[in-house]
């Protein structure tokens, strides 16, 4: 048995102990999370062999970041999912210091792992080596790392060692990466070429920095959208700016063109794409031409994670669909396929809110839930939604959109246990008569997709399991609600 097998076998049976151990009270229902401790980005994102693969940095031995493995689920139809065995384990002196993120292909029939090898140079883990890294498998269970790593050592300037989140694509008939690195202070995105996935050329800086968009560049991903070059990826220490970059890091893109000879891509201003607290690292894949995916780590380094106390933190967004509209921004929509989770359906027509809340008969705490507000005769100032509300008042969490200035503001200081404040962003593109607020609800979950992905806003909330209202307000007039539709989740997970 290799080194890399005897060490994942291991950790699985420290995983399966200290499951028991867990306490499961904010556990989701349907998003995807480790089975225990401590995990963070998407990673390998593939559909492959008929099934859709997602993994994961994990650190099986505590609900805190460590020496990061990639877990592993599967699923058929990208909802109902099943775990698989740690599927990178760090065995080698390319990765001792763990493996880091990266992305997946579909290599001649061979499922192909590209992964950051992290090797720390001090004991303080100040300083460290960055290395690209393959692993192979054939069945879409087990993984060998190749002979060949690693498959790429050196800088092509000096990054201070970081350079890491490989995302590589085929185009014809070579293989492009993109890297996510600094030079100085400033973050920046490199793009190679193979025709083998072993061996690189250094193709040229992809995008960087104009000084204003951080010190590094995490988590790249360049894909084809509408005609259009997007690149996705993750910046460090951008400053706040009015509402904008609110959180310690950002998720948010470019849209442009890329000329593959000289390996730049010609691009507009960088736009978060999540307007919520806890978006980052997110990563695509596409399943048929066309169908762009993407999930996203639902959490932010360094914020609180009450559930850390539970022995587990971290957890995917809902797989959502990505579109390029016309006026190049991004939108972000549901999967149709989560429409298979929907059980108990509740419906209502024509409500009007009078000044004041609503409470709707239906409550839970892992909702999907329609709302469809009229704003045709609106003289009030503002209207919205509280989820997760308790009885007595004394939690909830706040959606007020505000017609003066078409904000929507989402309020999580009275949530419950965890990180509060707030976030607040336009609602730009052709408003109509009719705002659509889609939220998706779980046990610590809010994702609000606002008029079909216009505005995405996602954020942990831990109330108490007890809060579960659901309220509709107006502020200063009454509002008509044309539709209301609420649907149960059913839990994803096909063992357990
Ligand atoms: C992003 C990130 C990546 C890195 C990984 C380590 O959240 O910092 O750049 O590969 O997490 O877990």
């Amino acid at each position: 048995m290799s080194k890399h097998t005897k060490l994942i076998n291991e950790a699985e049976r420290r995983v399966q102990q200290a499951k028991e151990k867990m306490d499961s009270t904010y556990r989701l229902a349907y998003h995807i999370m480790a089975l225990v401790n401590w995990m963070n980005d998407p990673n390998g994102l593939i559909q492959w062999n008929g099934e859709y693969h997602v993994f994961y940095q994990f650190h099986p031995d505590s609900p805190k970041w460590g020496p990061m493995h990639w877990g592993h689920v599967k699923s058929k139809d990208l909802v109902h999912w099943e775990r698989a065995p740690i599927a990178l384990a760090p065995s080698e002196w390319y990765d001792e210091g763990g493996c880091f993120s990266g992305s997946a292909v579909n290599d001649n029939g061979v499922l192909t792992l590209i992964y950051t090898g992290n090797v720390w140079l001090n004991e303080e883990q100040t300083e460290l080596k960055q290395y690209q890294c393959i692993a192979t498998s054939k069945d879409g269970i087990h993984f060998e790392k190749d002979p060949k790593n690693p498959v790429l050592s050196e800088p092509p300037f000096d990054c201070q060692g970081h350079i890491r989140d490989p995302k590589v694509w085929k185009r014809g008939d070579d293989w492009y990466m993109v890297l996510g690195t600094r030079e100085g202070n400033n973050g920046k995105v490199v793009l190679y070429k193979s025709k083998d996935l072993r061996h690189w050329e250094y193709v040229n800086i992809l995008a960087e920095s104009d000084g204003r968009l951080g010190y590094m560049w995490e988590c790249p991903d360049v894909f084809h959208l509408n005609g259009k070059d997007i690149l996705l990826f993750s910046p460090q220490g951008i400053e706040p700016e009015g509402d904008r970059f609110q959180n310690l890091h950002q998720t948010g893109y470019v849209v442009g063109t890329l000329d593959y000879e000289t390996g730049k891509l010609a691009h507009g201003a960088f736009e978060e794409l999540d307007k919520g607290f806890d978006f980052y690292a997110a990563q695509t894949f596409e399943d048929e031409p066309g169908r762009r995916i993407l999930f996203g780590w639902m959490d932010m380094w360094e914020s609180q994670m009450p559930t850390q106390q539970h022995g587990w933190a971290g957890a995917l967004t809902i797989p959502r669909l990505l579109e390029l509209a016309d006026d190049e921004k991004l939108l972000m929509k549901p999967v149709p396929e989560l429409q298979l989770l929907r059980e108990e359906h509740m419906r209502l027509e024509s409500i009007s809110v009078n000044e004041g809340t609503y409470a709707l008969p239906m409550k839970g705490d892992r909702l999907e839930l329609l709302v469809r507000f009229s704003l045709a005769d609106f003289q009030g100032n503002a209207f919205g939604v509280k989820v997760r509300c308790a009885e007595d008042g004394s939690e909830e969490t706040v959606f007020c959109y505000d017609v003066k200035d078409c904000t929507m503001t989402f309020d999580r200081n009275r949530s419950g246990q965890g990180e509060e404040g707030t976030r607040r962003a336009v609602l730009d593109g052709q408003l109509g008569d009719v705002i659509t607020f889609h939220f998706f609800i779980d046990r610590s979950s809010v994702e609000l997709f606002v008029n079909d992905g216009r505005l995405v806003m996602t954020g942990r909330i831990y109330p108490s399991e007890t809060s579960q209202g659901i309220e509709l307000f107006a502020e200063g007039g009454d509002i008509t609600v044309c539709s209301i539709d609420a649907w149960k989740l059913k839990d994803i997970w096909l063992e357990e």
